[in-house]
């Protein structure tokens, strides 16, 4: 696919930390954009997409939830592609199956009915998560190489309580073999640590997390500005990956044609 202009994708999730940017560079690359929110009355949570460069022209918000089969079904008729990464983000849940795996297993499976409902589409592409991957038991020694055929272990995920990585493990595990079933193009892509500067007006919780647990201790132990503490992070990492730097992508390799 290119980007001239007339090609329609849907971004779910579309007010979260990733998918802004994802909207972002859709607009900018000239694709018109169906983007999903919980409410389309929250203001606080769509300002910064209605403010996007195209938007006015190009951007058309969708009321859906994960939890409401059918609910992406007029957010996806009509587009070649599908941006999935609505899915909870939560580290601390009282009832994981509630909170965590029923949103993540049966919302991704909603976004794929609306998938299979609509001949238009060519490509889907998922925001699992290095979660889906690591956690199986195995060392993970720095000689040990991590590759597409490195799957998490529900079972180790559940007894270890690790609820967070077990929705995105089973989310992914049940989009593979929908997609089989359906003949549908997906593509998984498994980020590890995302950061950055956020479009949206509230922190989300990879961000916050990361302030509280890695910046603001580093910076009260320095002594110094919170602001040399989140240089010196990044800097001592050798560079997180900025989601900035991601508009500065020639392509966007997963959805752009394999030629
Ligand atoms: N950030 C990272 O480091 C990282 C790393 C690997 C993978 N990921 C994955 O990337 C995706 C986006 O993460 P993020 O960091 O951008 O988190 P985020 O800002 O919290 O975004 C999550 C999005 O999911 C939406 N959502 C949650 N429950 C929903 C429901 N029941 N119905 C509809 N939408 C719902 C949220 O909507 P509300 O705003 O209304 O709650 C929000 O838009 C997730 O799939 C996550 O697992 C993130």
């Amino acid at each position: 696919m290119g980007s001239t202009g007339e090609e329609l994708v849907c971004v779910t999730g579309a007010s979260g930390y990733i998918a802004s940017w994802i909207v972002k560079l859709l607009l900018q690359r000239g694709y018109t954009v169906n983007a999903t929110v919980r409410s389309i009355r929250d203001t606080k949570k769509i300002a910064h997409l209605l403010a996007l460069d195209g938007a006015d022209e190009r951007l058309h918000l969708f009321e859906a939830d994960l939890l409401e089969e059918g609910s992406f079904d007029s957010a996806i008729q009509g587009c070649q592609g599908v941006f999935h990464t609505a899915s909870p983000v939560l580290v601390s849940v009282s009832d994981p199956q509630t909170e965590l795996i029923g949103p993540a297993v049966n919302g991704t499976l909603n976004v794929l009915k609306s998938c299979s409902k609509a001949p238009s589409i060519k490509r889907i592409v998922i925001t699992s998560s290095i979660s889906s991957m690591i956690f199986n038991g195995k060392p993970l020694t720095p000689d040990v190489v991590i590759d597409e055929s490195w799957y998490s272990d529900p079972v180790y995920c559940k007894e270890t309580k690790l609820w967070y990585k077990l929705s995105k493990t089973l989310a992914e595990e049940a989009a593979l073999k929908f997609a089989k079933e359906h003949e549908l193009d997906l593509v998984t892509i498994h980020p590890g640590f995302v950061i950055g500067p956020p479009l949206q007006e509230a922190l989300n919780i990879t961000d916050s997390n990361f302030t509280k647990t890695a910046l603001l201790p580093m910076t009260k132990a320095s002594d110094s500005d919170f602001r040399d503490g989140v240089r010196l992070q990044i800097g001592k990492a050798g560079g997180f990956g900025e989601a900035a730097e991601t508009v500065k992508a020639p392509k966007i390799p997963a959805f752009e044609d394999d030629d």
